[in-house]
């Protein structure tokens, strides 16, 4: 009779040095397999006689127990140890800072137009826009520039190839048209219009380019109709906005006298920066005026009523100045080594 207490040591022994999953199966065959160690002992079995058939079969019964008792034990211990291995190679510490991660950062002119919406949000105007394939009618016609007036060529156009009434607009003024009919519809019938104060940021085209003209551009058209509004108003509002955006006691602002067919009086708004580089340099940021009593009606607006006025700001040369950047092109190039420097 061979001694099945050694027959579990063997089976002990031979899972405890199985060092994966593939090599315990292997140990379990020569045991427990259809030909294996303990198999052969239960078909030897039916060779014996009943009372050592019932003992001997139990003894090997219980010796198989043990055997897969052990089996069992063995694989949940390789199982634990393949989990601690991949834990320990996918070790992750959450506490580290992030690799990589560039901090992105908005653009230097989307930056400049938060900035003057929030200070103009502050003094009560309101953002309005409009399309930028604008048609002639509200870039031009209404903004008293009737066909073939002189004064078209100022702005040198990009009209849609084939057509002559629709272009790229010029400047962000047709919206003061657009939002002075919307307004006056809004408000047809009542005893008083109520102020329309609005700011128009958005890009304009023209050809043009050398370092402080670009073929795209952002302008920020201003307007402000009403029962009294004056030139005093105009300059008060520009004056104060201007201070605030930049910041600086050194900042010197003039208003030059000048034409612009959808204001009167018209003037332009130049900037220079006492004791900046470029020391004493006037540079145009703005067309301003009273606007026109034929620009008042082409918007639904009765002239002899209201008056109004409105500006149209560079706001890429306003970027310029803030950030002292001396070729406007750079912000449209795209190249982020010039970028990263306003994150
Ligand atoms: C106008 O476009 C008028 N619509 C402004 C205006 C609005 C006047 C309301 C009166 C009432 P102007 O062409 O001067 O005006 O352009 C306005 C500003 O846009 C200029 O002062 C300048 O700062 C900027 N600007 C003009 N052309 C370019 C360009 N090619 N590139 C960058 N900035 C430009
Ligand atoms: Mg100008």
């Amino acid at each position: 009779m061979d001694n099945l207490d050694q027959l579990v040591d063997d089976a002990r022994a031979a899972f405890a040095t199985a060092g994966d999953a593939a090599a315990l199966e292997q140990a379990k065959a020569r045991f427990l397999g259809k030909s294996g160690l303990v198999t052969e002992r239960l078909k030897a079995l039916g060779r014996l006689a009943p009372d050592e058939k019932r003992e001997r079969g139990a003894a090997v019964n219980r010796a198989r127990a043990a055997i897969e008792a052990a089996l069992e034990a063995r694989r949940e211990a390789l199982r634990a140890a393949a989990l601690a291995d991949q834990l320990a190679a996918e070790r992750l510490d959450v506490t580290l800072p992030g690799r990589g991660g560039v901090p992105g950062g908005l653009h230097p002119v989307s930056r400049t137009l938060e900035r003057i919406e929030r200070l103009f949000h502050a003094i009560g105007f309101t953002v309005a826009d409009g399309p930028e394939i604008e048609t002639d009618w509200h870039n031009f016609t209404a903004l008293n520039l009737p066909p073939n007036h002189p004064a078209r060529s100022m702005q040198d156009t990009f009209f849609l190839e084939g057509r002559n009434d629709v272009l790229l607009r010029t400047h962000t003024s047709p919206v003061q048209i657009r939002s002075m009919l919307a307004h006056a519809e809004r408000h047809r019938g009542a005893d008083v219009m109520p102020d329309l104060r609005i700011i128009v940021p958005g890009r304009v085209y023209r050809v043009d380019s050398d370092a402080t003209h670009s073929p795209m551009f952002h302008q920020v058209e201003g307007l402000w109709v009403g029962e009294r509004v004056s030139f005093a108003d105009l300059k008060g509002v520009v004056a104060d906005f201007l201070r605030k955006f930049f910041e600086t006691e050194a900042l010197q602002v003039r208003f030059r006298p000048s034409f612009f067919p959808f204001t009167e009086p018209s003037a332009e708004i130049d900037v220079a920066f006492m004791g900046g580089a470029p020391e004493g340099r006037w540079l145009e940021v703005a067309g301003c005026g009273m606007v026109h009593p034929n620009v008042l009606k082409s918007g639904g607006i009765d002239p002899e009523r209201y008056t109004g006025f409105a500006f149209g700001f560079g706001l890429d040369r306003l970027a310029m100045l803030r950030y002292g950047v001396n070729d406007l092109r750079l912000f449209f190039e795209g190249d982020l080594r010039f970028l990263a420097q306003f994150r």
